[in-house]
């Protein structure tokens, strides 16, 4: 018999997808995204979002069945990310999902939208990915975490105290005019630029921070450093400041993640959420993990951002390993815990 197929429904902030899994096999993986609508506002709009969202559902999943060349009724399990995210946003995909699974007559996982980012490594590699430490960088969290096992245990050994990487990357591209959202237009121009031309702050690693907070993550501080550079330097290098405010960042999260897998003796790092697109976060922690004997793992650049195979690959390794699915009415929770990875 063949590996169940899921699909999977992912709308937490702007992105309305929808995948589709057979096992670790990835069928469709289909994206629309209302980011366009909300890059005047330098920030995602909820009421907009949602809109969107109820507009792109139905396309998005019928797209998506297309591009698997599959009807709804060969599918055997659903997928939707529960939280955490936008509240009304969230309710879009967990109504389509809901009515799926009713209509179907199949079983429903209502999954965390971290966890999912960390899932979707399993639709590239055949070994299981725990015992993993997991960085986990998006535009709402970053933090650091011990999974022990994907579908059943997750522990967060720190987060950030302030901003999430993301947040810091668009705050710090708002303010150089470089367009919504901030990671991918930075990353860019960091490329022209020199890394060592200033020397931003790193949150947290005093050795006071390193006894009290070896995990957890402040990127206030720098982000105010770059502010009161670009205000002192009228004339400032455009691509030496994106490069080294990019470094900063990149610095402190692999120094931690480095930190966490010696703390822990787990010799593996799985990165994940959307800034684990950065190119520069890509190349130093293959140099920093092949230094320090630790196995790295980080989904292709198009698997970082939002999307909705990482709610399939999630929902597949529920079923692989028998968890129980959720009951069908629940409720999303737009602050639902890493630790809680679906609900029951
Ligand atoms: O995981 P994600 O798509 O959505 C959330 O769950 O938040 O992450 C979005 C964040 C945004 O802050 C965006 O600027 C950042 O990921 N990002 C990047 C890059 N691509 C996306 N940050 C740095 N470099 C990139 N290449
Ligand atoms: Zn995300």
């Amino acid at each position: 018999m063949s590996a169940p197929i899921v699909l999977g429904i992912e709308t937490s902030c702007d992105e309305t997808a929808v995948g589709i899994v057979r096992g670790r096999t990835l069928l469709a993986n289909v994206i629309a995204s209302s980011v366009e609508e909300h890059a005047r506002f330098g920030g995602v709009v909820p009421e907009i979002a949602s809109r969107a969202h109820l507009e792109a559902m139905q396309p998005t999943i019928e797209k998506a069945l297309t591009d698997s060349k599959l009807s709804l009724k060969d599918i055997d399990a659903v997928a939707v990310t529960a939280g955490p995210g936008l509240v009304g946003a969230l309710l879009v995909g967990v109504s389509a999902a809901t009515g799926l699974a009713l209509g179907l007559d199949k079983p429903i996982y209502a999954v965390n939208h971290l966890a999912a980012h960390i899932s979707v490594d399993f639709l590239t590699h055949d070994k299981p990915l725990d015992p993993t430490i997991a960085l986990l960088v998006s535009g709402g969290h970053s933090s650091l975490l011990q999974v022990e096992d994907i579908t059943s245990s997750i522990i967060k050994l720190g987060a950030t105290m302030d901003d999430a990487a993301g947040e810091a990357f668009d705050k710090i591209a708002r303010v150089m005019k470089l367009g919504f959202p901030g990671g991918p237009a930075i990353d860019l121009l960091a490329q022209s630029g020199d890394a060592q031309a200033i020397d931003f702050p790193r949150g947290l690693t005093t050795s006071n921070d390193w006894q009290t907070r070896p995990f957890d993550f402040s990127f206030s501080g720098v982000k105010t450093a770059v502010a009161r550079y670009l205000e002192a330097t009228p004339d400032y290098a455009k691509a030496n400041v994106a490069a080294s405010f990019q470094e900063a960042i990149v610095d402190v999260l692999l120094l931690k993640s480095v930190a966490a897998c010696k703390a822990t003796g787990i010799d593996s790092l799985v990165i994940a959420g959307g800034v684990a697109a950065n190119s520069r976060l890509r190349a130093l922690a293959t140099q920093r993990c092949d230094k320090a004997g630790i196995r790295l793992r980080i989904p292709s650049p198009g698997l970082c951002t939002d999307n909705g195979a990482m709610v399939a690959a999630l929902g597949s390794l529920m079923v692989a390993a028998n968890r129980a699915p959720s009951p069908i009415a629940f409720d999303a929770d737009s602050s639902l815990p890493v630790g809680v990875i679906s609900l029951s």
